[in-house]
């Protein structure tokens, strides 16, 4: 999988890239990430990428032409453009599973009072991460990539991430390690047992106990 992320703040993702799972996903070639600065492709003489809204108000906003120049070059028949903005369709893991099908994401980060509208025009999906705002789309694009990659055949053990939270709408089981007593707590004894098909029973019903308390939407949905 290729994920080119258009962003004006290229070295808020050298963290991210550089460390655990997403660093060794790319050093085995499961996933290449470009990180690209919009602005190289603006063609204002001092690189301008902003500027004020018409009809007044706060803030800059992005100008459509470094970003939609952009993403052209970029684009393939392959290409799926995200744009991250606060009133696109909520995220979730199950979009999460539908994006690691495919070959190429283009993401794009919104910053200041956010893009110019005719930008919606070249995107194929508007994704927000949650109803908050943040000063950009560089935190959302990470957000995306990271539970994307995660999910691609070779990055981490298949059973981990079938198993986790959300899939089948259930929450994760809870889980222990050593020692088997802390601090009074003990780790439940069907853990201990060795019976494989008890132990899954139990993980089962925790599931879905813990869901019903915590999270009984997610019992609701298809
Ligand atoms: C300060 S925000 C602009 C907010 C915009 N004025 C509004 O109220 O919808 C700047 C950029 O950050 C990104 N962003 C902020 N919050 C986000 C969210 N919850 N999900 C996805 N992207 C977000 C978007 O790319 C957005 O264009």
């Amino acid at each position: 999988m290729r994920i080119d992320i258009l962003t004006l703040f290229p070295n808020m993702f050298d963290g991210f890239l550089s460390e655990s799972i997403i660093k060794r996903a790319i050093e085995k070639k499961i996933v290449e990430v470009n990180i690209i600065n919009f602005r190289d492709y603006s063609c204002d003489p001092h690189h301008k990428v902003d500027d004020t809204p018409y009809g007044g108000g706060s803030g800059m906003v992005l100008t459509p032409q470094p970003i939609m120049d952009a993403v052209d070059s970029l684009k393939t028949d392959n290409s799926k453009v995200i744009l991250l903005t606060p009133d696109g369709k909520k995220y979730n893991q199950k979009d999460a599973y539908s994006l690691a099908q495919e070959k190429h994401l283009i993401i794009i980060c919104g910053h200041y009072e956010g893009f110019d509208e005719r930008i919606r025009s070249i995107v194929d999906l508007e994704i927000s991460i949650g109803d908050y705002v943040l000063t950009g789309g560089e935190l959302p694009s990470m957000i995306i990539s990271d539970t994307v990659i995660r999910l691609l055949d070779g990055v981490i053990d298949k059973e981990s991430h079938l198993n986790d939270s959300f899939n089948n709408n259930l929450l994760d089981y809870p889980t222990y390690t050593k020692p088997r007593v802390y601090r009074g707590l003990e780790v439940p004894s069907v853990l201990l047992n060795g019976n494989h098909k008890e132990i899954e029973e139990y993980r089962k019903e925790e599931a879905l106990k813990r869901t019903r308390e915590k999270r009984p939407d997610l019992l609701d949905r298809n």
